[in-house]
């Protein structure tokens, strides 16, 4: 039930203030804007390690670098590099701190101006640093329950840009599904349709078809999320439907999962202590586990333009 803690370790490289530094060697002062008012963007990228090869592959890459300049526009934060030079800075990191496991990457922009004031206004900083990173969840069957919260509509804080202080609204919804004893939280949009999960989007399946909330349903516009449509559309041909969900909807579906940078292809077996179809794991989650691990570890050539391979010396920092 408890989700696993990430830790950054202190002694690995990462870029900050222009220039590559150790993670432990980076000050910041409390009264740094993003601190106080949650004034920051970010990203979540995902390396796989392959041990046969001696490669990383990073998932995405550019697509989740598209996405940060994305979130940075709506907060008027200027990024000093191009989307190239963010992926070239973003391989220099995994190549001088050569993890041999599966690492996650975070890129993070935020206002580091010391001023107090809450506006959009000041200079603000980019730091991108990485930390190891298995399975973030269960991959055999989360039990999760509908929150409480809602999803904060994009009418208050901008639902499809990765904005730091918008993760309260996750916060408070993973603590009450945790502290009830469920894996994870799925949030109701305002006027009371499916949204998502905690940091996931949310797929169920239904009379054959895959459906999923609209992008118009407060949700972060998942990388993962087109990834699943993609697959699902040209590797088992089941048509996929962008549209409302209704709550009851996940008591009566056949299968319900999520998608995720960190959760990966996570399915759901049990939803407000009901079982999902049968109660186990369905056949297309598990046909898009697969399907969606031989593409994002960099074993299926068809799909090779998903990964960037990263070449790790012997060696390379441990
Ligand atoms: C709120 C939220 N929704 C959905 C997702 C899934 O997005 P992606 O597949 O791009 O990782 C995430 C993870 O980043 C998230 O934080």
């Amino acid at each position: 039930m408890s989700r696993k803690a990430f830790v950054a370790s202190d002694a690995e490289w990462c870029y900050h203030g222009g220039a590559m530094v150790k993670l432990g060697d980076v000050r910041l002062s409390p009264a740094t804007h993003a601190l106080n008012y949650g004034t920051g963007v970010f990203e979540g990228i995902r390396a796989y390690w392959n041990e046969e090869r001696g490669t990383l592959q990073v998932l995405k890459l550019r697509e989740h670098y598209e996405r940060f300049e994305r979130s940075c526009r709506m907060l008027r934060i200027e990024l000093p590099h191009t989307i190239d030079e963010l992926c070239d800075i973003t391989l220099e990191i995994l190549k001088r701190n050569g993890p041999r496991e599966d690492t996650y990457i975070r890129p993070l922009a935020y206002k580091s101006v010391t001023a107090v004031g809450v506006n959009l206004k000041g200079e603000s900083e980019l730091s991108i640093f990485t930390v190891p990173m298995g399975d973030y969840v269960e991959l055999t069957g989360l039990k999760v329950c509908v929150s409480s919260w809602r999803r904060t509509p994009d009418t208050s804080i901008p639902a499809r840009g990765k904005l730091t202080g918008s993760y309260i609204n996750t916060a408070l919804a993973v603590d009450e599904a945790h502290r009830a004893g469920y894996d994870d939280a799925i949030f109701l949009t305002q006027d009371g349709h499916v949204s998502e999960a905690s940091a996931a989007n949310i797929f169920i399946v239904r009379k054959g078809q895959l459906i999923t909330p609209p992008v118009t349903a407060d949700i972060l516009e998942g990388i993962t999320r087109d990834a699943v449509m993609e697959l699902a559309d040209k590797e088992m041909e089941i048509p996929v439907i962008e549209r409302d969900v209704d709550r009851t909807e996940l008591y009566a579906a056949d299968e319900v999962f999520l998608s995720g940078t960190g959760f990966q292809i996570a399915p759901i077996t049990e939803v407000d202590g009901r079982p999902v179809g049968t109660g186990s794991i369905g056949p297309v989650v598990e046909k898009l586990q697969e399907l969606y691990f031989k593409a994002a570890r960099g074993e299926w050539p068809e799909y090779a333009d998903w990964t960037v391979k990263v070449e790790v010396a012997e060696g390379a920092r441990r």
